[in-house]
């Protein structure tokens, strides 16, 4: 009889603990080197109280909207979206507003006009903007800080910084904005820069290894900087550089001694740990890190918040215009 009752107490107990909340988490594509990164950091916050389940949108807008349909309809209260195009996320809001859905949205920031049909969509996301000036500060840094007696970086001595850029996809805020930003903060500062070609390499690594060939073959060495909008494009760049000798690790010794050995300065955006290593190896030469894990952390919390404390007080983060969360980019650079 005792261990009977027993029996039922714990069975009544086991059925009271609360089961994990399940949050979908939808990435617009896991091929993406940085979006792959970011998703591993979220599933190691899952845990006894969120399970995030991941779903490859695999760089179909279509494939995402099915997914989001089905989710609506089953019901659960908050997406995660790393929206495949973030210019049309209009449809997802109206339908998230039907069924009262919240939603926080990451990395590709929808419109601001989208934002604000509803007060239950959140975007967790860095400023490009910052992320280019901080890229610009880094090429200033490299060139001696002086606009008007550049060292020997500027390798025809001409006074002038002439530069590649590898730009991410059309369309993306970040692609848009750290272009056109990098260029802007360095004119500002009254360095004088000469874009030698500006080409879309979509934020893909092998496209970039392709657009360096190019690059190479069309200009030679006339070249003193190359300005990639993320790292997966910067690692191909040097890729490219490393198979046309710009990169010469003479002692095999698979560190560039930068005194010694040739090299050209190579600067991407993320600070994914493939480039810090890169970094650290004499073969990147800096990068600006677009920091996942503070931007994975504020998503718990915020989920947390919504959904298991059903308030945003003890939300220790910033909430701008009551649906942004800004997490600050860094300079990474050899020390
Ligand atoms: C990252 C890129 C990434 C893109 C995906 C950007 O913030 O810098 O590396 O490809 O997001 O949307």
């Amino acid at each position: 009889m005792k261990k009977l009752f027993i029996l039922i107490i714990t069975v009544f107990l086991i059925s009271c603990q609360e089961k994990p909340i399940v949050v979908p988490l939808l990435i617009y594509n896991m091929g993406d080197n940085y979006m792959s990164d970011f998703e591993n950091r979220i599933q190691e916050l899952n845990g006894t109280r969120v399970i995030y389940e991941t779903y490859d949108c695999q760089n179909s807008q279509i494939i995402q909207n099915e997914y989001i349909e089905q989710l609506m309809k089953d019901n659960y209260p908050l997406l995660i979206i790393n929206p495949v195009d973030r210019l049309s996320v209009y449809a997802i809001i109206n339908k998230a507003i039907e069924t009262n859905t919240k939603i926080i949205f990451i990395n590709r920031e929808p419109l601001k006009s989208d934002m604000q049909l509803d007060s239950d969509l959140y975007y967790i996301g860095a400023d490009a903007k910052q992320s280019a000036e901080l890229q610009a500060e880094i090429v200033m840094e490299l060139f001696g800080n002086n606009p008007n007696q550049l060292n020997t970086f500027d390798k025809n001595d001409d006074g002038i910084i002439q530069a590649f850029i590898l730009k991410g996809e059309q369309g993306h805020q970040d692609a848009e904005a750290r272009t056109q930003y990098v260029i802007e903060t360095l004119l500002d500062n009254d360095f004088e820069v000469d874009v030698l070609d500006i080409t879309i390499a979509n934020f893909d690594m092998l496209t970039a290894v392709l657009a360096m060939d190019q690059h190479i073959e069309k200009y030679g060495n006339q070249f003193e900087v190359v300005l990639a909008n993320n790292d997966a494009m910067a690692i191909g760049a040097i890729e490219s550089l490393i198979n046309h000798e710009y990169f010469l690790d003479s002692n095999e010794d698979g560190i560039i001694d930068r005194d010694l050995e040739q090299w050209v300065p190579v600067i991407g955006i993320d600070g994914l740990d493939i480039a810090i290593e890169m970094i650290q190896n004499g073969y990147l030469y800096g990068t600006v890190l677009n920091d996942s894990q503070a931007m994975v952390e504020a998503i718990d919390a915020l989920t947390v918040s919504l959904l298991i404390n059903n308030s945003l007080n003890g939300f220790d983060y910033q909430i701008t215009d009551g649906q942004y969360i800004w997490i600050d980019y860094q300079k990474l650079i050899f020390e």
